[in-house]
């Protein structure tokens, strides 16, 4: 009698029946993200029906901390128009650089205890971070190297740069909430920080803009950025390039508010500061995959030199003009690393023996090799001149922001057991807008 007198108490507190089905208010899909500097860090979750409220309590022995943020309804463009709910809370007063625990809820449901460590202060300290695109949610093959990783504490932070899960919207949005929740091993430790690609494109971006939580920026997770240590960051979309069918405008305002973004960090004091600048968005300006040639073997690349005729707002020039040292691409299932190019045309840096020695150009990142069910891409036989090393190993990539002068860069091959199949060291003496000179080679050609 007991035993079914404690059931029917469970039953009632966490599903009760309504008129309107079964009401679940148990937290899932935890992720973190940055805050506005580093004494803040956010936590996205969902629930399935509402809380109303939503919770997170922290601190760094017990938890003692409670912060309040808002809870919003969001409803899939599928046929089942589910619905899902949101919580978003920025948790406040961090002590930089302390491990926290927290956990995320309401008095209807709590999720499991996490761990988080606010970002470090100031900006003399090395990022350590993890880099990929392109994982989905079945054979997500890097994931379990990943959680393991990050659970070792060996990152400060995760990039995602486009295509999450394979997709989002699929199956009603169920597959969305089968990545978020696989990914949590993740993303509920440490920021995991995001780009939107081609596969999220279903109802105007809509699973994509709801599930995460960037900072600033649109204020849905297309565009915007952050600060890490020596590093500004800046996440843009490629994907307005290609859904024009959501709007021509979203180019332009992009690209007005990357040029700002760039222009601010360029301020003498700023770029003081943090003189590493890497930007990132999913679609590739340079890459050698064989079955692509929308972007690898297309000269008039859209991204790379703007859109088809007009070639406005093409962000090669953009970032290139405003000394962005690093940009990070996914798309293709493969990873390549790009020597210093601008235009097409190679721009090796000529101080030592390392071609990314004070060289004269960005360099491009390809790391789309995180695993998903559309397997590896191809490459060209013959590669191109800007082809530095490429790879079509599952992996992801690992980076060191070292201090203001050097970065390091390595790839990881899952499908080797975690061997580190490439590395790369960038070195910049001095950080500045108009700090390259590849432009005046190629004037030089002509
Ligand atoms: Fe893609």
């Amino acid at each position: 009698m007991a035993v079914t007198v404690s059931l029917a108490l469970f039953l009632v507190t966490t599903f009760v029946l309504s008129t309107h089905g079964i009401i679940y208010t148990q937290p899932e899909q935890v992720h973190l993200a940055l805050g506005d500097g580093p004494t803040e860090m956010v936590a996205t979750w969902v629930t399935d029906s509402s809380t109303k409220v939503s919770i997170v309590e922290f601190g760094l022995n017990n938890l003692t901390q409670v912060a309040k943020g808002i809870e919003e309804k969001f409803v899939d463009g599928g046929s089942q128009k589910r619905v899902l709910y949101m919580h978003r809370v920025k948790m406040t007063g961090l002590k930089p650089g302390s491990q926290y625990k927290y956990h995320v809820g309401s008095s209807l449901g709590w999720s499991d205890l996490y761990t988080f460590k606010a970002i470090k202060n100031g900006t003399d300290w090395p990022v350590r971070l993890a880099l990929f695109g392109d994982m989905g949610n079945e054979n997500a093959q890097s994931l379990a190297r990943l959680q393991e990783e990050t659970q070792q504490g060996h990152f400060d932070a995760v990039f995602h740069v486009g295509d999450f899960a394979y997709n989002m919207d699929t199956d009603n949005a169920a597959v969305g909430d089968a990545f978020m929740n696989q990914v949590q091993s993740v993303a509920a430790y440490v920021p995991y920080m995001t780009c939107v690609g081609n596969h999220e494109n279903a109802y105007n971006f809509s699973n994509y803009k709801s599930r995460f939580t960037m900072p600033g920026g649109d204020g849905n997770g297309m565009f915007f950025s952050f600060n890490l240590g020596p590093a500004h960051v800046v996440s843009f979309s490629s994907e307005y390039y290609y859904y024009t069918n959501y709007g021509w405008k979203q180019i332009a305002n992009q690209y007005k508010w990357v040029e700002n973004d760039l222009k601010e960090a360029n301020k003498p004091e700023n770029r003081a500061k943090r003189p590493w600048i890497i930007s990132m968005c999913h679609r590739p300006m340079y890459c050698s995959n064989s079955n692509d040639p929308e972007h690898c073997t297309n000269k008039e690349n859209t991204i790379r030199v703007g859109l088809p005729d007009i070639h406005a707002y093409g962000m090669e020039e953009l970032l290139y003009r405003y000394g962005v040292d690093l940009h990070f691409t996914a798309h293709e299932h493969s990873y390549e690393r790009v020597w210093p190019t601008y235009n097409l045309v190679v721009c090796n840096g000529t101080k030592s023996k390392n071609p990314y020695d004070n060289p004269g150009a960005p360099v491009n990142i390809v790391t789309g090799s995180a695993g998903c069910h559309e397997g590896v891409d191809p490459f060209e036989p013959v590669g191109f001149p800007w082809t530095a090393y490429h790879s079509d190993d599952y992996g992801y990539t690992r980076m060191t922001i070292k201090n203001t002068t050097h970065l390091f860069l390595e790839q990881v091959s899952d499908d080797q057991k975690g061997k580190v199949i490439d590395t790369m060291t960038l070195v910049r003496d001095k950080h500045y807008a108009g700090m390259y000179d590849c432009h005046l080679k190629q004037k030089k050609k002509n």
